[in-house]
C-alpha cells in the first residue's frame, strides 16, 4: 500500500528518548511512498545522529537555520513551502511550550512559525516523562496549540525510559503513521455513527470444540478503519480473530452469533449506517455439552442437533429507523457462484439498500478482493484492489447514498 504516494513529508525530531523510535518512523513514512525530509534539533541530534536520519529518509539532514547549502540562506520558508504536511515526532514538552510562544530561536521552531498555516498542516507527536504530561502546563499549552491549528496526537501509555510507568510515551511508529495516512483522507463520514460487524462467529459444541468458518475478518476490518479515516465515530463487533484494532475504532469482541446480536443490538441506537460484514454462522448447536464430549470405545458417533442463529442484518434492517431512512443499512454476500444473482436476490431477502458481494473462497483470507455493489438502480464493479482501497471506496459509496 503506498499510501503515501506524492506526499512530502518534513519530519521534525525535537530532544527526547523517543527519538528512537523516529528512526523507524522514518523508514515507514519512506515505505509509504512518501519523500521525507529530516529536520532536528540540536538536542535532537544528542539522541540520535543526523546521519542514521540521512541514511533513512535518503535525504541530508537540516540542523541549523544557518545551514548555507540553501542559496538563499532560508532553510525555513524552503523546507516548510515543500512540505504537504510537517510531523514533529517527538515533540517535547519544551518544543511544544517553544511553539506555542511562537518563538524561533532554531531551524525547526522557526520553520513551524513560518509554515502556511493555511496549506501545510503541523502534527505533533508528544513524548515525555508521565509528570511532565500531566503538569498543567503542558496541558495548557497543548490546548492552546490546538486552538492554534496544530494537530496534537495522542500519547502511548506504559513504561518508560525513566522507569516510572504511565501517559506521555510517543505513539508507536505504526500509529503515527496511520494518524498521517488518515489525516489526508477526505472526511465524507464527518458526524456518522459506522457499527460493522466482521469475522467469523464460533458455535460452541462442548468446552474445547466449536463451529466456525474461513472468514479472516480482513475486510469488515478494513471498512471500520476506512470509515474511520473518514471521520465516523466507529464501532466494530469482531468475531474471533486476532487482527489489530484500527486507530480510533471502538471494539467489541464476541465468539457467538447470539453474543454478536446483543453487541449490535446494544450499539445500533447510536448508529447512523450498520455495515455487517461478518460471516455469521447460521446455525448452532442446539444443546452444548457441559463437559468435552469423550469417545466411549464403543465406536457409537456423537449426534449434533442444531437450531438456526437469528438473522441480524435482516433484523436490524426492519427495524424502523432502518426503514425511514435513519440507519442506512449494508450487506454483505460471501458467494462461490453467480455472484450478481445471489446478490440481487440476498438484497430483496435482507431488506437492505446496499448489498455488496463477493466471492467467498477466492477472498477468505486474502489481503485483496473485487466487490459488486447491487442497489435497486443496478449494479457497479469495484475491481480488484487491496481490501482497504475497496473499503475507502465502499466508504465514498455509502457517503455518496446517504447525502443524497
Ligand atoms: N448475516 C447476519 N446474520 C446472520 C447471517 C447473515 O447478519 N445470521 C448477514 C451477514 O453479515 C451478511 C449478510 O447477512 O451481511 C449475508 O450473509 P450470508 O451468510 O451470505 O447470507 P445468508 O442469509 O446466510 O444466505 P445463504 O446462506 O443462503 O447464502
Amino acid at each position: 500500500m503506498n499510501d503515501l504516494a506524492n506526499k512530502h513529508i518534513v519530519l521534525g525530531l525535537s530532544g527526547g528518548i523517543a527519538c528512537y523510535k523516529a528512526a523507524e518512523l522514518c523508514r515507514a513514512l519512506v515505505k509509504a511512498g512518501a519523500s521525507v525530509q529530516v529536520v532536528m534539533s540540536e538536542a535532537a541530534a544528542q539522541f540520535i545522529t543526523p546521519v542514521t536520519m540521512q541514511a533513512l529518509s535518503n535525504r541530508s539532514v537540516y540542523t541549523s537555520q544557518w545551514d548555507a547549502r540553501e542559496p538563499n540562506n532560508m532553510a525555513h520558508i524552503n523546507l516548510s513551502r515543500e512540505a504537504d504536511a510537517i510531523l514533529v515526532a517527538p515533540a517535547s514538552a519544551d518544543f511544544m511550550a517553544k511553539l506555542l510562544h511562537g518563538r524561533a530561536d532554531d531551524l525547526l521552531s522557526l520553520m513551524c512559525l513560518a509554515r502556511p498555516i493555511a496549506q501545510v498542516p503541523l502534527m505533533l507527536a508528544p513524548a515525555m516523562n508521565r509528570e511532565m504530561w500531566q503538569h498543567p502546563a503542558t496541558q495548557r499549552n497543548m490546548a492552546q496549540l490546538k486552538a492554534d491549528g496544530a494537530f496534537v496526537l495522542d500519547v502511548g501509555q506504559g513504561e518508560q525510559a525513566c522507569g516510572e510507568t504511565g501517559d506521555g510515551r510517543m505513539l508507536e511508529p505504526e500509529e503515527i503513521l496511520a494518524d498521517l495516512i488518515s489525516h489526508f483522507q477526505p472526511k465524507l463520514l464527518a458526524g456518522q455513527h459506522v457499527l460493522v460487524t466482521a469475522g467469523p462467529t464460533f458455535e460452541k459444541i462442548d468446552p474445547v470444540r466449536g463451529i466456525t468458518n474461513l472468514s479472516s475478518g480482513k475486510m469488515g476490518f478494513a471498512i471500520a478503519r476506512a470509515a474511520a479515516e473518514a471521520g465516523a465515530q466507529v464501532t466494530l463487533v469482531a468475531g474471533p480473530v486476532s487482527l489489530p484494532t484500527p486507530r480510533g475504532v471502538q471494539r467489541v469482541n464476541v465468539q457467538s452469533a447470539l453474543q454478536m446480536q446483543a453487541a449490535v443490538l446494544q450499539h445500533v441506537d447510536a448508529a447512523s449506517v450498520f455495515v455487517a460484514t461478518a460471516a455469521v454462522a447460521d446455525w448452532r448447536v442446539a444443546e452444548v455439552a457441559e463437559h468435552k464430549i469423550k469417545k466411549d470405545g464403543s465406536g457409537d458417533l456423537p449426534v449434533l442437533q442444531f437450531t438456526e442463529n437469528p438473522d441480524i442484518l435482516a433484523g436490524v434492517a426492519q427495524s424502523e429507523r432502518a426503514q425511514s431512512g435513519g440507519l442506512f443499512c449494508v450487506g454483505f454476500a460471501a458467494e462461490s457462484h453467480d455472484l450478481l444473482h445471489h446478490a440481487k436476490a440476498k438484497l430483496a431477502r435482507k431488506g437492505v439498500p446496499l448489498l455488496v458481494g463477493n466471492i467467498g473462497p477466492a477472498t477468505f483470507g486474502q489481503d485483496d478482493n473485487a466487490l459488486l455493489l447491487v442497489d435497486a438502480h443496478g449494479s457497479q464493479e469495484l475491481p480488484h484492489a487491496h481490501k482497504l482501497v475497496l473499503a475507502r471506496q465502499l466508504v465514498a459509496e455509502i457517503a455518496r447514498r446517504i447525502r443524497r
